[in-house]
């Protein structure tokens, strides 16, 4: 069984890892370019998971104090790492289970000389719920989240009821959570979630959120659109703490 098996949580998780081996390059950019930017994660069980008494101390790992921006499920890290150039005085985290896109992610920003950004390999709900301090990121980024879009993998989805707590712990009181799907049944779950969530408010007006212009065009969006998709956007306020 391999190690990821929900049995190793009491939560299906929502991916599934992709093909282990790694290109050559990969590998190399994994071995070259971790010391700097990939953070490892002390594990509980499942080798994506994160040990429950482990800390990701943003000012340590970045050397400074600045606004925090977590994307969840970075993928081939397009998004973050065109964010990470665009805006050197944010620092970024990229969270993903997928280690050819995290070597990926690592490769581009080390190209495109970004300093303001680290990876972490590990199932992203754990990463929200203990690994970042409470409070400590100013925005979290989820674009593109896998849809299951099969009636009996609802349960995998990431966003679902109670993900509003998880997520709402990590951002800052006013901080802002930004989703993005291509998927309208998914679309209007995130909406009906994150509308009940009592951690968090709506940052928009109308049925959905406007294009996020921050948001950097991956092959996800760009599939959507051609498949004649409509892309939603949804943007949410963290309400502060009583
Ligand atoms: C459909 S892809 C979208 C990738 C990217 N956001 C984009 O737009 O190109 C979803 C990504 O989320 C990652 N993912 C899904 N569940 C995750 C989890 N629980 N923790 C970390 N990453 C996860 C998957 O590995 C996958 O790379």
């Amino acid at each position: 069984m391999p190690d990821d098996a929900p049995r190793y949580r009491d939560q299906p998780v929502s991916f599934v890892r992709r093909g282990g081996r790694m290109s050559e390059a990969q590998e190399r950019a994994w071995a070259e370019l971790s010391p700097f930017y990939r953070f490892d994660v002390p594990r509980d069980a499942a080798s994506t998971s994160v040990h429950p008494d482990a800390v990701f101390d943003p000012a340590a790992e970045f050397g400074r104090e600045a606004p925090l921006i977590v994307e969840i499920g970075s993928g081939q890290g397009h998004a973050i790492v065109n964010a990470a150039v665009n805006n050197p005085d944010t620092d970024f985290l990229a969270v993903e289970v997928y280690v050819g896109g995290l070597a990926r992610t690592m490769l581009d920003a080390d190209k495109a000389g970004a300093r303001n950004l680290r990876v972490i390999e590990a199932n992203a709900p754990e990463v929200l719920e203990t690994l970042l301090p409470e409070g400590s990121a100013s925005e979290v980024w989820i674009f593109f989240s896998d849809p299951w879009h099969k009636k009996r993998h609802h349960k995998r989805r990431m966003i679902k009821d109670g993900f509003g707590a998880t997520v709402g712990r990590a951002l800052r009181d006013g901080g802002v959570l930004r989703l993005a799907t291509d998927w309208e049944d998914y679309a209007l779950q995130m909406r009906e979630v994150m509308d009940a969530a009592p951690e968090f408010e709506r940052a928009f007006e109308g049925e959905w959120a406007g294009r996020f212009e921050g948001r950097a065009m991956t092959a996800f969006e760009r599939k959507g659109i051609e498949k004649g998709r409509d892309i939603r956007d949804l943007t949410y306020r963290r309400v502060p703490r009583g």
